[in-house]
């Protein structure tokens, strides 16, 4: 029998953006973070001093005086991190990386220790404002076979947190988290797209900002309400084909690699006007024909 997660010890390792605003999300839902360490003893003193009960320590004084321990710091710290540590059986070692496969926490396992990922699918560049990021919020979680009482450890948080739970398979983390960029920072490289063709028609990027945030927050919440296909507007959505033409000229006139980027994008967005229903079959091979077609 696990015990109840209420009485575990947590501590965190990584005072950084994410673990700060886990170890005060935890601290706030009545979980007793009774540890945290850092590279650098004033950033896990601040921490600390933020927390009711904890205390700052070394990494392995922390994995000494906790049994459920999160170490929060970069990627490719963590299977060096996990290997120098003092694991006991019966503790829990649990990595807050996207990508990184459980493989990193063999350390630990090797020692008797569960293991286990919980990444919450969230941007943590303001620790003060990211905490109210988390409830809606999806986190990824893993564990390995051995470790089914940490499983239910890590369900619990994430209902404490009001945070939606995927399922990870071994092996998938990297298709997993690449995957998410197109949700998160691939989004700014869109903006960054509209934002250098404009500036080439000579609209400031300020102003092009602005303009394209709105949208862009309209689009989302239409996605939300519709899904991705029911979203769908714009000229591939209703078959103009002129307008897509019109389209590939300015952008292909414009050189700069701009036309290959839409048509990429644009091919992609043939598959959700299929699934949306509007098009018939010879309007999409239509739209399709004219993009593989080259200036
Ligand atoms: N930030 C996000 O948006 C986000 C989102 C989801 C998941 N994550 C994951 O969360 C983890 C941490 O990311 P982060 O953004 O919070 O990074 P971060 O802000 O750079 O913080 C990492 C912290 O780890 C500490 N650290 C570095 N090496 C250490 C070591 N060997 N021993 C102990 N502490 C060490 C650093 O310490 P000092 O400050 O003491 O120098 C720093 O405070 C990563 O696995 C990341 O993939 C991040």
């Amino acid at each position: 029998m696990s015990r109840p997660l209420s009485t575990r010890r947590i501590a965190f390792i990584g005072a950084g953006r994410l673990g700060q605003t886990l170890a005060r999300a935890f601290s706030t839902e009545g979980l007793s973070v009774v540890a945290v360490a850092s590279r650098s003893a004033g950033s896990a003193k601040a921490l600390a001093a933020q927390l009711p009960d904890c205390r700052a320590m070394t990494a392995a004084e922390a994995v000494a005086a906790a049994d459920l321990i999160f170490l929060t710091v970069p990627d490719d710290g963590i299977a060096s991190l996990a290997a120098a540590l003092p694991w006991v059986p019966g503790q829990c070692a649990v990595h807050c990386s996207g990508a990184t496969e459980l493989t990193a926490l063999a350390a630990a396992a090797a020692a008797g220790a569960q293991i286990g990922g919980f990444h919450p699918l969230q941007i943590f560049s303001d620790p003060a404002r990211a905490i109210g990021l988390l409830a809606g919020s999806a986190v990824a979680i893993e564990v390995s076979a051995a470790s089914q009482a940490l499983l239910t450890d890590l369900q619990e948080v994430a209902s404490l947190l009001q945070m939606r739970p995927l399922h990870l398979q071994p092996g998938t983390r990297a298709a997993y988290h690449g995957a998410a960029s197109f949700a998160a920072s691939f989004l700014l490289s869109m903006l960054d797209e509209a934002t250098q063709v404009w500036g080439q028609i000579g609209l400031p990027p300020e102003a092009a900002l602005q303009a394209l945030l709105p949208l862009a927050r309209g689009t989302l919440d239409a996605a939300a309400a519709r899904g991705l296909a029911g979203a769908l507007s714009g000229p591939i959505s209703r078959g103009d084909h002129g307008v897509v033409a019109a389209h590939l000229q300015a952008f292909d006139r414009l050189g700069g690699r701009h036309g290959d980027f839409y048509r990429d994008l644009a091919r992609r967005q043939l598959g959700l006007a299929r699934a949306s229903g509007r098009l018939d079959e010879a309007a999409l091979q239509r739209l399709a024909a004219l993009l593989e077609s080259r200036p």
